[in-house]
Order: C-alpha cells, then structure tokens, then sequence
C-alpha cells in the first residue's frame, strides 16, 4: 500500500495503524442540512487512506502523496489543506480530549474539485485515526460532529453536518437518510444496478470561486428568514403558503426551496420504500430546478450537464452538493449510459468548455481502520 511505504520512508518506522474515509455524493435534500433538515447522501468509492502513529509531543506532521509536506508545531502554522486535519486536532483538544500530536501520511483519490467533499473525507479519517491512536472511545456520530466543528471553526467552512456523518456512517449498497435535526440515521437500501440503473457524476470540472462566500450568505438567509417566521429552523415551516405571505426578496425563495426539498426527500424514501426506484428521476428534476430558480446556487456548467444528460436520456439529474460547480448526478438506465455520456459531452464541446469528467457513483462504505 502507497501510504505504508511512505510512511516507512519518511518516519523510519511502521505506522500504528491504517484508516479510511469516503467522500460521498447527495441523492437529494440539499441545503437542507443546516436548516435541521432531511438528507439522503451516500459514500461514493473513492477517498482518503491514512497512515498514522502518535507522538511523544505536540508537533503534527503530514505528508499528504498528493498536496506537500506540512509540519505543525503551533496550530496556527496550518494552511491550505492541512487545515482539516489540523482543525481535528484542534476541535478534540477544545472538547478536553487528550490528544497530543502525530506523524501522519495520506493519500486520496478523490477527484480534485469534483465537490464529493474531500475535505470531510480528510477530516473523519483523521478523526477516526486519532479516535483510536488515544483510545477516545468517541462513536462515529460523534467523531462526524467533531469533524464538522473542525471544518466550521478551524478551517472556517460553515458546512452543515452531512459531509462527515455520511463519511463517518455510510455503509455499503445503502444510502444514509440522515435527520439533521436529531442526527437519526437510517440506512436505506439503494441497489441501482439491480433495476437496469445507474447513478452518473458528472463532474463539471469548474468551482467558481465565489461558493464559499455565497454558501455562508445562503446559510445567514436561512437562518434569517427562520426568524422573521419565528420558528427555530425552516424544517419548522408547516404552512409554506403562509410562510411565503410573511417573506420576501431572497428570503422567501430561500425558503420555498428548504421547505419543498425537504418534502422531496420524504417523498423519494416513499418511493424507495415501495421499490419504485425507476421513479425517482422526476423528483430529481424538481429539486434542481428550485436549487437554480429558488436558492440560485447553480451555474450555468451545472445546468448544462443536467438538460442535456435529461436530453441523452437520463431519467432525471440535478446538481450535487453545495452548487457554484462541482458535479451533477444523473439517473440513467444502464443501456442509456452511452447516450448521455455523449450527450453531456457534446453540449460542452459546443461551448469550447473543458469536457467534463463522467464516473458511475456506487454506495461505497463509510469510514472504517484497515489495519
Ligand atoms: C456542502 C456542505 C454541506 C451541505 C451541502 C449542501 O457540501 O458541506 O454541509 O450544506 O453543501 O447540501
């Protein structure tokens, strides 16, 4: 394994102990999870593996195969991508954890920028890893919340919880529906293949670079419009009507999406539920339509994939994850694979866009040690 030669390599000596973490795709429930929501994620097959011991003191080193070498004696020294699993260290420590510092090397095959949360795969598998390097007997939920705090208040994403839950709890052929509110989950079985279907990523290759500031304002309207409503969070929105008629501008659209996204959830596990998988495109379709006309989160790379994987054949698509680039999904029966890969190529093509990357999403498990 690539990680366990550079780690001799670099440390003179065998790691304590080998740990992964997936990424993960959303099937729907976006922009729901920080207004207490529902999600149905699930791990996609590619990740991060990560080799780890503990130190004697403080000091952090991290060699990732991929990103540089970083080693960090004061908290503050970390930058860029080291962040994330510094902000773990960080966030253990702030809950009183005895956690002193590691040498560490990571490898990842994430596909760079794709938005399939490399970062939360960074920052669990280092949370798992130290979990059991100082026996901190922290169960996978709360190793996800700790990920997430890192992410919040270390790297200074203000990202919901259900990157690292999925990462942290996913398990394999299922997706997670996941209670943001309660942190329920529930493992739903998602067997596409055994339908004649697939689930396409299509990675638009771009992120603009305004997502991060316009993902914390969309979190601020939320939060805004919640309590202009006087409710605690939207999921708390019973008549959508009646809440519409008390907001407006962005506020209301912002609320309008949360509301209807959270009910397509509902609404696809009721179709999961009675083994019609083959239908759910349409509510696909609907929830990228409100994250581009309601919660303006797309771009116009986004909405190509999806109207023209739709015009390849795909029984329904829409973007994935926090917008502004990133990938799309698409829901496509086996034998219209070629279709509308082509398809989605072809209509990049005619722009002059760099092509995108096209993968089959299947339900990989969630963080686990390999050795
Ligand atoms: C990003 C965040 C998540 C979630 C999605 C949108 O991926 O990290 O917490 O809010 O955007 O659903």
């Amino acid at each position: 394994m690539r990680v366990l030669d550079a780690f001799s390599e670099a440390y003179d000596k065998s790691p304590e102990g080998i740990w992964y973490a997936p990424g993960r795709v959303n099937l729907i429930g976006e922009h729901t999870d920080y207004n207490d929501g529902l999600v149905l994620p699930f791990a996609v097959p590619w990740g991060v593996t990560l080799a780890a011991s503990p130190r004697q003191d403080d000091t952090i080193r991290l060699i990732s195969l991929q990103a540089g070498t970083q080693t960090i004696d004061s908290l503050e020294d970390a930058h860029g991508w080291a962040r994330y699993p510094t902000g773990v260290f960080w966030a253990l420590r702030r809950e009183g954890l005895p956690v002193r510092g590691a040498d560490i090397v990571i490898d990842g095959d994430i596909p760079e920028g794709a938005g399939l949360s490399s970062s939360a795969a960074l920052e669990v598998a280092t949370a798992f890893a130290l979990n059991d390097l100082y026996a901190l007997a922290q169960s996978p939920l709360a190793l996800a919340r700790i990920s997430q705090l890192a992410e919040n208040d270390f790297a200074g994403m203000p990202c919901g919880i259900m990157d690292q839950a999925t990462s942290a709890l996913a398990k394999e052929g299922h997706a997670l529906l996941l209670d943001c509110r309660s942190l329920a989950s529930r493992h739903i079985p998602f067997d596409l293949p055994a339908h004649g279907l697939r689930l396409l990523i299509i990675n638009t290759n771009v992120r603009h670079a305004l997502a991060d500031g316009q993902y914390a304002r969309r979190r601020q309207e939320c939060e805004n419009a919640a309590k202009h409503l006087g409710v605690p969070a939207l999921r708390d929105v019973t008549d959508l009507a009646g809440a519409l008629a008390l907001l407006k501008g962005d506020e209301r659209k912002r609320t309008q999406h949360v509301v209807t996204e959270n009910h397509r959830v509902e609404a696809l596990i009721g179709l999961l539920r009675a083994n019609a998988v083959t239908e759910i495109g349409a509510l696909l379709n609907a929830s990228h339509l409100s994250l581009r006309d309601q919660f303006e989160v797309s771009c116009p790379e986004l909405d190509v994939a999806v109207e023209s994987a739709l015009r390849g054949g795909a029984r329904g698509a829409r973007m994935t994850g926090g917008g502004f680039g990133g990938s799309a999904i698409a829901l496509v029966s086996a034998d219209r694979t070629e279709s509308v890969e082509a398809t989605v190529k072809a209509a990049y093509a005619d722009r002059s866009w760099h092509p995108p990357t096209i993968l089959t999403a299947t339900p990989a498990a969630g963080a686990h040690r390999l050795s």
